[in-house]
């Protein structure tokens, strides 16, 4: 029943979710004493998200063992109570890790589960768990734990991707390719400084991961509903304990607060954009009209009709998957916008969408990752787009330029030039010095360097360019970024 997008599957959630809710209806909920009627089965499903956040045991149960112990400090809890505590809640842990717990609909959440769970197996010290704690703070500091976990492996395959980028543009230092604008071919560059500026751009994106990591960097825990709690909790200790830097200054903030959520689902949205626009070049690259390279047998498929396609459909499929990480984004923006302070229910719709941000993000950087470091790179492809194409056209303005042509007369010769060209069909390699001399006395025989691409590439001779020179430091620089 992984509804929405949760890839994860629980172990111990049922498929059936009708069957299991007649089932457990008779499992009581901790705010019973207030009520004499029961939920609706409708209303039950509204409310339920242990099928999508039971995600967070391992966070859960991380934070009640921290609150516990504190709870033992301040004298809430004995010796004993907490020992029990303690093992319980790493008996369910061990449980759940090894899919032999039976998560409850009816108990509606991790928490409840949990919580519940623990009291059948330890009794009341498990009732006191709950002491000095609301699910609202709980779920503030669950959430938080979750991101700063799950940042890791996304920063790990992040660096991943720059690494498989920086080795290619190693690999093929020298090869050339049409640079584009409007996707029109406009200069030579080199394949590898095309590449670096993807990874530049993956850089930015774990600097804006890192930031999404540090807005969880505060702990929300002992803010209780909303108010603050009528008990001398410890916040410091608990602190400490869970490797948070600092606590929440102000209850009703630590517990109506998702900004730092939403600086992760912007983090994947920028990063997802990045692959999608990668995406697309590879598909274009891969058509017959480029020919610049050729993905990998494990990142295409066929089709069921016309045997001799080759589809790019896992970059597609990247590139698509990008709406679901700006749609996680503005969805959550949806449900913020508009909550008084401070805990709204409207808030476990939180949920869902960070976990398929993340599950998404993952998805999508291992298979950037798989298809680059498969694809064959066709150079003679580029390197007959670049020739055939006037791209040195700037490069001969710049040629007159420096012989003293201003350059807007300069590029209106080169223009001239390129015009006639194309009416006999021709390239610029088609013409000699003294041909070019018609267009312009300043042509010198030297000329001939300034039409070849591949030339072109190492003349650059500002700071950022695509030259020999400048893309081998780039790539040092990348590497000492990474190290
Ligand atoms: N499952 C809830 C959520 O994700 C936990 C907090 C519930 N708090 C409450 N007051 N009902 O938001």
């Amino acid at each position: 029943m992984n509804a929405g997008s949760g890839r994860q599957s629980f172990p111990g959630i049922s498929s059936d979710r009708n069957r299991d809710m007649k089932k457990e209806k008779d499992k009581k909920k901790p705010w019973g004493g207030r009520f004499t009627g029961a939920l609706s089965g409708t209303a039950e499903r509204i409310s339920a998200s242990v099928h999508f956040d039971a995600r967070l045991w391992r966070q859960d149960i991380r934070g009640s063992m921290a609150h516990a112990k504190m709870l033992a400090r301040i004298g809430i809890l004995s010796e004993r109570e907490l020992a029990d505590i303690l093992a319980g809640l790493a008996d369910i842990g061990r449980e759940i890790e090894q899919g032999a717990f039976r998560f409850s609909d009816s108990l509606e959440d991790v928490h409840m589960n949990i919580e519940s769970a623990l009291t059948e197996r330890i009794g009341d010290a498990g009732r006191k768990l709950h002491t000095a704690r609301s699910r609202n703070d709980q779920v503030a500091l669950d959430m938080r734990l979750y991101i700063r976990d799950e940042a890791a492996g996304v920063r790990g395959l992040l660096a991943a991707l720059v690494g498989t980028l920086t080795d290619l543009a190693e690999k093929n230092i020298d090869l050339i390719m049409p640079g584009y604008t409007h996707l029109q071919i406009a200069q030579p560059v080199r394949f590898s400084h095309h590449m670096l500026a993807y990874a530049w751009g993956l850089l930015r994106d774990m600097e804006r991961l890192d930031a999404a990591v540090r807005a969880c960097g505060q702990m929300p825990l002992g803010a209780g509903a909303l108010a603050g709690l009528n008990y001398p909790v410890d916040r410091e200790f608990v602190r400490e304990e869970l490797g948070f830097d600092g606590i929440v200054p102000n209850s009703m903030d630590a517990v109506s607060d998702r900004d730092f959520m939403l600086d992760f689902l912007h983090f994947a949205s920028v990063c997802g954009v990045r692959l999608s626009r990668f995406c697309e070049e590879l598909v274009l690259w891969s058509s017959a009209e480029f020919g610049f390279i050729r993905l990998g047998d494990s990142v295409t498929t066929g089709s069921s009709i016309m045997p001799q396609k080759r589809n790019p459909d896992i970059a597609e499929l990247i590139r698509g998957k990008s709406g679901r990480l700006v749609g996680d984004l503005v969805a959550l923006l949806t449900v913020l916008k508009g909550l008084p302070m401070t805990y709204n229910r409207d808030l476990q719709e939180d949920k869902e969408r960070l976990f398929d941000a993340v599950d998404t993000i993952r998805l999508a950087l291992s298979g950037m990752i798989e298809m680059l470091s498969t694809m064959e790179l066709r150079g003679d492809a580029m390197k007959n787009a670049v020739y055939g194409n006037f791209s040195t056209a700037t490069d001969i303005a710049d040629y007159l330029a420096r012989k003293g042509v201003p350059f807007r007369k300069s590029h209106e010769i080169v223009g001239r030039i390129v015009r006639s060209c194309e009416e006999r069909g021709t390239d610029f390699f088609s013409l000699t010095a003294e041909d070019l001399r018609e267009f312009s006395p300043d042509f010198g025989d030297d000329i001939a360097e300034m039409l070849d691409p591949e030339r072109s590439v190492d003349r650059k001779a500002s700071v950022g360019s695509t030259s020999r020179k400048e893309v081998l430091g780039q790539i040092e620089r990348i590497r000492r970024i990474l190290t």
